[in-house]
């Protein structure tokens, strides 16, 4: 029975490759342009970081299958079969990066600051930093390990189905709260802004202030969110909009801190339906999944 600590290790090799191609780029001037929706953002450095990895891993394994972010949004059909399966986000959190504070901005505000009496306090790190590489595997639909890189501060997050979950090299446990108003709670707004749609996102969202929870926060990174979850400095995850390639990884990294990953019905989590409840504890997802309406975004995998 094959145990994948070689693609582990690969993955491993390239997710950090990969994010230092982004940090940067991050850098650099970049070229915007939206996809399903004027807030779905993309920009050359996920093309380019999305290519790296999949030229790669298809050069060392080439009998394996890929699912990318910019791939599906090309036209790729995102399917997931019983074949082993890379399941890529080339950059999550694209928004933040977009964000990134500007060099040529910076430079005009040097010049400016010669001629002023006002101290420069700003600096390149002025910037939303949750911006991640996830990468994802599955063999016979199961997730077998997951590693996500934060390319801002260097952090990496790994975990084998089985083995357990780490961040750089040591052991991660969730929060075991199971008294949902001493949970901090994460969500992320997903790419839909139709009045329908953000009605239901902010009744959900009224619903986990007023349970109360200690809060509820939004960063930016699906990915980064759910491995705040993993590392216990949350409580619990909930959206609808998120795709495949924002759970995958995180999935089993959660899973083996200890956590529980499910639908947003309570069911079992289906990797393909866009949405998704993930907890330090049983109770807490239950108690999530109770108070949510559904957003439909559709699915993964269709048409
Ligand atoms: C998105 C981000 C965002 C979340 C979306 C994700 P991307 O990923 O994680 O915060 O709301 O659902 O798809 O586009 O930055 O890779």
């Amino acid at each position: 029975m094959e145990d994948w600590s070689e693609c582990l290790d690969v993955a491993v090799q390239i997710a950090r490759r990969a994010g230092q191609v982004v940090a940067c780029a991050a850098q650099q001037e970049k070229r915007v342009s939206s996809k399903s929706t004027p807030t779905d953002l993309v920009t050359e450095t996920d093309h380019q970081v999305e290519e790296l990895i999949i030229s790669t891993l298809r050069h060392r394994f080439p009998s394996h299958r890929f699912i990318g972010e910019e791939s599906s949004a090309a036209g790729v059909k995102c399917e997931l079969t019983d074949s082993p399966t890379w399941i890529i986000d080339p950059i999550d959190g694209t928004c933040n990066f977009v964000h990134r504070y500007d060099l040529r901005l910076h430079v005009l505000f040097m010049v400016t600051q010669m001629y002023s009496s006002v101290p420069n306090t700003r600096s390149f790190s002025h910037s939303f930093p949750m911006v991640a590489v996830s990468i994802g595997f599955a063999v016979r639909k199961e997730l077998e390990f997951g590693v996500i890189y934060h390319c801002s501060d260097g952090t990496l997050y790994t975990a084998r189905r089985g083995h357990g979950a780490f961040c750089n090299g040591a052991r991660l446990q969730v929060s075991r709260e199971r008294d949902v108003s001493k949970a901090l709670i994460l969500t992320e707004i997903g790419a839909k802004r139709d009045p329908a749609t953000l009605d239901i996102f902010l009744g959900n969202m009224r619903k986990m202030l007023s349970a109360p929870t200690h809060g509820v926060r939004i960063i930016g990174s699906s990915t980064l969110a759910l491995c705040h979850i993993a590392s216990g400095a949350a409580e619990a995850y909930y959206q609808y909009g998120l795709h495949c390639w924002d759970i995958a990884a995180a999935a089993v990294i959660i899973r083996e801190a200890g956590g529980c990953v499910i639908d947003t019905s309570g069911g079992a989590l289906d990797l393909m339906s866009r949405r998704v409840v993930a907890a330090g504890t049983r109770e807490i997802a239950d108690y999530i999944v109770k108070q949510l309406q559904p957003i439909n975004y559709g699915r993964d995998d269709s048409d």
